[in-house]
């Protein structure tokens, strides 16, 4: 088999780029391990920037984000009983789109497959070759049938377990990492949200979020131990926790119910770089993570597909390579502030075990200025709503 791009993973990051690279007629094939349904049934974060809402317009892939999902002009940081809130309209001039990632997965699959789009799932055993050359082609095996597609690139969709950062030679790649030495425990039940805006809090006994799907689905977190597990945690244990950790007056009105999903996340900041070798582009996950704080994970992968689009349209479109050869490069500018915003308003929010009294201070301190500055407030609101491409 042969096509133009060949893209491993069938998760947001390939479908995005699948889908926007057959808009302007060029071939891929995506090669995802599992099935559509598993991929469905990853219950991810719900907060889009209007970087993605564009792309996702420009996949054609839009009506239901626009018509289920809802814009958001600002959110809310709490601290014990206190809570401000930071306005996006006000200080960066757009809001963001809440609407599960999961639907988005979803509207992305029923995008390639309403076109015929080529897509192998329960694919096993993908080695990628020849990335330095123009001709790499990959090997993979589908229910114990060897498979081969030549392309003129591969794009490295494949998410943090995947093979493609692999593919890059150890003494070419360089790594960096932060673990964060806490989870969050996530819930979703069936209840109207506590508030019409997300509430990040900070609280003495740790972080919570309070976030939703929509009018009667709602998600929330709280910072829990690594040595945590779900079962740990009777639904009665999270509600009660996590009306400490809110204002008091959110508390009272917080609707409670039973969870119909329960999972503890680990946090973690990751980089690669570079994020390319040869025609081996890396895209979302594959070549970095960031804590959830922000929902920076499926929105910098977006911004990656933004790149590596628009350079593959321009080596088919005008035969330029400018764009893939500086696609690493210009990923990684975005990338890192990414990862920033993530790291400081995890730093900002959650209770770290080796914090010292003076840290704490530290924290109230950042958070009182955020609370009373206008610049520190259109900093936070411009890299909440995403930085541009
Ligand atoms: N071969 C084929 N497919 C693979 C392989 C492999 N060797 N390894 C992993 N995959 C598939 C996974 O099954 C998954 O469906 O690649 C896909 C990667 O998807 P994600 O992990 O969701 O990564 P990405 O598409 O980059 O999404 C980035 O979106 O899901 C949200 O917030 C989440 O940060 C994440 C963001
Ligand atoms: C979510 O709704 O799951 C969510 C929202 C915002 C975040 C993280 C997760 O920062």
């Amino acid at each position: 088999m042969k096509t133009q791009v060949i893209i491993i993973g069938g998760g947001p990051s390939g479908l995005l780029l699948s889908q926007l690279l057959h808009v302007r007629g060029i071939s891929s094939v995506v090669l995802e391990r599992k099935t559509k349904e598993y991929v469905l049934g990853r219950i991810r974060a719900g907060v889009l920037e209007q970087g993605l809402v564009g792309l996702m317009e420009e996949a054609g892939c839009a009506d239901r984000m626009h018509a289920e999902g809802f814009t958001h002009d600002g959110t809310l940081v709490s601290y014990g009983d206190e809570m401000f809130r930071i306005d996006f309209a006000k200080h960066a001039g757009k809001p963001v789109m809440v609407y599960g990632q999961t639907e988005v997965t979803r509207d992305l699959y029923e995008a390639r497959e309403a076109v015929g789009g080529a897509i192998e799932f329960n694919v096993e055993d993908v080695v990628i070759h020849d990335t330095k050359s123009d001709a790499p082609y990959v090997d993979y095996t589908v229910r114990g049938e060897k498979r081969r597609i030549e392309g003129d690139f591969v794009a490295g969709c494949d998410g943090f377990h995947g093979v493609s950062r692999q593919t890059i030679p150890l003494d070419v790649r360089r790594e960096y990492e932060k673990f964060y030495p806490f989870g969050w425990l996530g819930i979703l039940s069936e209840t109207p949200p506590v508030n019409h805006e997300l509430i990040y809090a900070n609280s003495e006994r740790g972080f919570a979020l309070c976030s939703m799907r929509n009018a009667q689905l709602s998600r929330y977190y709280i910072q829990c131990s690594l040595s945590d597990s779900p079962e740990d945690w009777t639904d009665e244990a999270f509600w009660q926790e996590l009306k400490r950790r809110i204002p008091k007056e959110q508390a009272d009105k917080l609707v409670t119910g039973p969870s119909i999903e329960k999972s503890i996340a680990p946090l973690r900041s990751f980089v690669t770089e570079p994020m390319s070798y040869g025609r081996l582009f890396l895209c979302g996950d594959a070549a970095h993570i960031v804590p959830p704080t922000g929902a920076k994970g499926l929105n910098t992968a977006a911004s990656d597909v933004n790149y590596l689009y628009n350079a593959l349209r321009d080596f088919y479109e005008n035969g330029s390579k400018d764009g893939i050869n500086g696609y690493s490069e210009k990923a990684l500018l975005r990338v890192w502030k990414a990862e920033r915003f993530s790291w400081w308003f995890s730093s900002l929010l959650h209770r770290y075990p080796d914090q010292s009294e003076f840290d704490l201070k530290m924290q109230i301190a950042e958070l009182e200025f955020l609370r009373s500055n206008e610049a520190a407030q259109k900093a936070m609101a411009e890299n909440y709503v995403g930085l541009p491409y």
